[in-house]
């Protein structure tokens, strides 16, 4: 069956490449794209066009670093650094999530939320709690989103009523594993972090992961005082990801949020072992953790996405995440007395949504042969230019403006689900 749009396309192929199609033509054949053109091939003479007229179709996004149940605590609480703010509000909401009747009206909502906003693919931290993490599958499902979700393992320094004993969390994982049987939604080895984990968990969960051939997503250098405990905790480790790869979880497309202070050569290990760096700038700021140095991180040939990092991240917004990654990458040139360049436009959008679709084996931009994840934009309602304003700077624009009520339709994996 084909399947053809027609409005104005916006894609990023390339890291630094934004590409136009000014009412341009999106071909899909059985659900998989075939080809965008700016006139129609004769071939398609008499197919039905779906004309969004002049409306945007852009590339829905990809949040890579989310936690489900801070949801509940969006955009508040965010005046501690990252130690004392877990302690005091993450891990207390978090408890929370034994109750499977709270964990249902706040993951519905949430999965809502993000189809709204046009991220169609995540990864996703839940909590420790099964019940509550095959929940949020679930409802991840319904809404029509892809992507990997983790319940998340600590088996110390949790807190009151969120942890669990190391037997409890590997057992608890394994029934998690053999009831995860979702279209879209898959599970993802999640040990919080070194601080949360024993080195028998991590031995457990490292072999777990590998015997099961799952990727695996956790936290690293996010903040100062997280990495001196860190140290303190694995003497012989001389760098965070270390600890990491001790228990065989440093491996290709293994995870890691933040990277705030990784070094050079941490970098270079994060790089040579293909990992991505799911960067979250607001986060960064909102903790005060830092600015994380993505341009040097993306001239040394990381892979390096984005993600909301909600709560610790206030808004679940890519866009908004996209200008917040943008805006402290020009802080952090400031501060370095101009000595890197900042990110720009084309390349915030790349880093929103192709790089983290990437992760799940999409090609670049609108690629042949992709399933559909995508947007349509409306933004009619915005400012009149002096003069007509072209597809590039319209998307520019809707980077630093994007409302909920801009997003006309969504497409995740060429279904059709706002
Ligand atoms: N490190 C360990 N857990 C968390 C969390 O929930 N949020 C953030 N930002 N960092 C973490
Ligand atoms: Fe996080």
């Amino acid at each position: 069956m084909t399947t053809i749009f027609r409005g104005n396309i916006v894609h990023t192929p390339r890291l630094g490449e934004l590409k136009t199609i000014p009412r341009g033509y999106l071909v899909l054949e059985d659900g998989v794209i075939d080809g965008l053109y700016d006139h129609l091939p004769h071939r398609y003479d008499g197919v039905p066009v779906e004309d969004w007229g002049d409306r945007l179709i852009m590339q829905s996004f990809a949040d890579m670093h989310v936690h489900a149940p801070q949801y509940a605590m969006e955009a508040i609480g965010m005046d501690l650094p990252l130690l004392e703010w877990l302690q005091t509000y993450a891990f207390p909401t978090e408890a929370r999530y034994a109750d499977t009747e709270f964990a249902r009206r706040t993951y519905r909502r949430l999965a809502q939320e993000l189809i709204s906003w046009g991220t169609t693919r995540v990864a996703m931290f839940s909590s420790l709690h099964t019940d509550a993490t095959l929940i949020l599958m679930e409802e991840l499902e319904k809404a029509g989103i892809c992507g990997y979700v983790g319940k998340v393992n600590m088996d110390r320094n949790g807190g009151e009523n969120l942890q669990e004993t190391t037997e409890e969390s590997l057992r608890e994982t394994v029934r998690w594993l053999d009831s995860c049987h979702f279209a879209h939604i898959h599970p993802i080895i999640t040990p919080r972090f070194t601080p949360s984990c024993t080195d028998e968990l991590m031995r457990g969960l490292g072999k777990l992961g590998r015997e099961r051939g799952l990727y695996v997503q956790s936290h690293l250098s996010e903040n100062l005082s997280e990495m001196e405990w860190v140290r303190q905790l694995h003497p012989d480790c001389r760098r965070y990801w270390e600890t990491y790869q001790k228990f065989g979880m440093w491996r290709s497309h293994t995870i890691m949020a933040h990277c705030v202070h990784s070094d050079v050569r941490e970098q270079e290990a994060i790089r040579d072992a293909n990992v991505l760096v799911a960067h979250c700038a607001a986060s960064n700021v909102n903790l005060c953790s830092g600015t994380a140095p993505v341009r040097e991180m993306l001239d040394r040939g990381l892979w390096v996405a984005l993600g909301s990092d909600v709560a610790g991240g206030d808004h679940l917004s890519m866009a908004r995440n996209i200008e917040h990654a943008i805006r402290a990458s020009k802080i952090r040139r400031i501060e370095s007395n101009w000595h890197t360049p900042f990110l720009t436009v084309a390349e915030g959008l790349y880093l929103g949504t192709t790089a983290g679709h990437r992760y799940f084996g999409a090609g670049n931009g609108f690629a042949k042969g992709d399933k559909l994840h995508a947007i349509v934009v409306d933004d009619s309602a915005l400012p009149e230019g002096v003069r007509e304003l072209t597809v590039r700077e319209r998307a520019e624009r809707l980077v630093y403006q994007m409302r909920q009520e801009f997003i006309t339709a969504v497409y995740s994996d060429s279904r059709r689900v706002r």
